[in-house]
């Protein structure tokens, strides 16, 4: 920890952050930092967050009851360097009147862009193809060797048309799909139109998508959607993909959904937990890629994250209106 003391609001850092947004909240700001790529152990968060007024945090971080009475009465602001909150207990933080930003729209290109590619390296089997190269298993070229699916002519399903779900239909768009299916808790007739897709049931959508792609949040209604009844209802030629939260998958029931067939293969930028454990059965399939959470992973957009989240936190803290806030 990085102490530096002045009458400035006082202010945890709980991460090395782009230095953009660093330098913008030191400008304002009594910063302490835990200066580090690594987490704090929650020991030292909780003594480290001892009466600041503003937090400035990573999805990373446990934001619960238990840290929030630690910090104390003077916190008055949580700023999250993402779009999702779910690390977050909102509910105990509006009891205590601390005002919560986060950074949507910013991430959106660069999280799409992942998903894609996510999509055609599960379906183009890129995993084997780099495994067969390195290992010297690629023998003569072979008519029937590592043949995988197609874009053109396939239904798509994407369960929750938001920002990033829009913005992945977008690109999937020139690659001649058939259709565009989506669900989610209400019907969203502009952005739908936009795509041109069509509003289905959660069931219907796993039933007729040759790719299920998840980009909804984790919330409660959202856990664990992905389990053994979803993958059932897929066809045994679908490709799961998730760049949201490992949380919505039932990583068990994806194991024996890729394992015996069920369905062709999945691709995950987001995991439970995170890191996933090397021994994890999921990495020993040919046919599930995994990726370590970098669906916003350019440097662009990293800047750009921390400098919103710390414009969220100085405004937050100078009592006007938050650039983005999770009201
Ligand atoms: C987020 O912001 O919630 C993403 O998961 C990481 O950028």
């Amino acid at each position: 920890l990085v102490p530096n003391a002045s009458p400035k609001p006082k202010v945890f850092v709980s991460r090395r952050i782009p230095e953009k947004g660093f330098a913008l909240l030191a400008s304002e700001c009594d910063v302490l930092s835990w200066n580090h790529e690594d987490p704090p152990p929650r020991k030292d968060y909780l003594t480290a967050v001892r009466g600041i007024q503003g937090l400035f945090c990573l999805l990373t971080d446990t934001i619960d009851a238990e840290l929030l009475n630690e910090a104390g009465p003077s916190l008055r602001v949580v700023s999250t360097m993402s779009v999702g909150y779910d690390h977050i207990d909102v509910q105990e933080c509006h009891k205590r009147n601390i005002q919560i930003g986060y950074t949507p729209g910013i991430l959106t290109s660069a999280t799409a862009e992942l998903t894609v590619t996510l999509l055609l390296a599960t379906s183009r089997r890129i995993k084997e193809g780099v495994k067969a190269v390195e290992n010297g298993e690629w023998g003569t070229w072979k008519p029937m060797w590592l043949c995988g699916q197609g874009l053109e002519g396939a239904t798509v399903g994407i369960v929750g048309l938001g920002r990033i779900g829009l913005a992945v239909a977008k690109r999937l768009k020139p690659f001649d799909i058939a259709q565009i299916l989506y669900c989610g808790r209400s019907e969203k007739p502009s952005q739908a139109l936009e795509v041109g897709a069509v509003f289905t049931s959660f069931e219907d959508l796993l039933t007729r998508s040759d790719f299920v792609i998840a980009c909804c949040a984790l919330t409660p209604e959202t856990h664990h959607l992905f389990n053994a009844t979803a993958f059932k209802q897929m066809k045994q030629t679908a490709i799961f993909i998730n760049s949201s939260r490992g949380g919505i998958v039932n990583q068990d029931d994806l194991y024996e959904a890729l394992k015996s067939g069920k369905i062709r293969a999945a691709g995950l930028d987001v995991t439970t937990p995170e890191p996933l454990p090397t021994d994890s059965p999921l990495l020993k399939l040919d046919n599930c890629l995994v990726l370590p959470h970098i669906g916003s992973a350019t440097q662009s957009t990293r800047e750009a994250m921390a400098v919103l989240a710390a414009r969220n936190l100085l405004a937050g803290l100078q009592g006007k209106p938050m650039p983005c806030q999770i009201k």
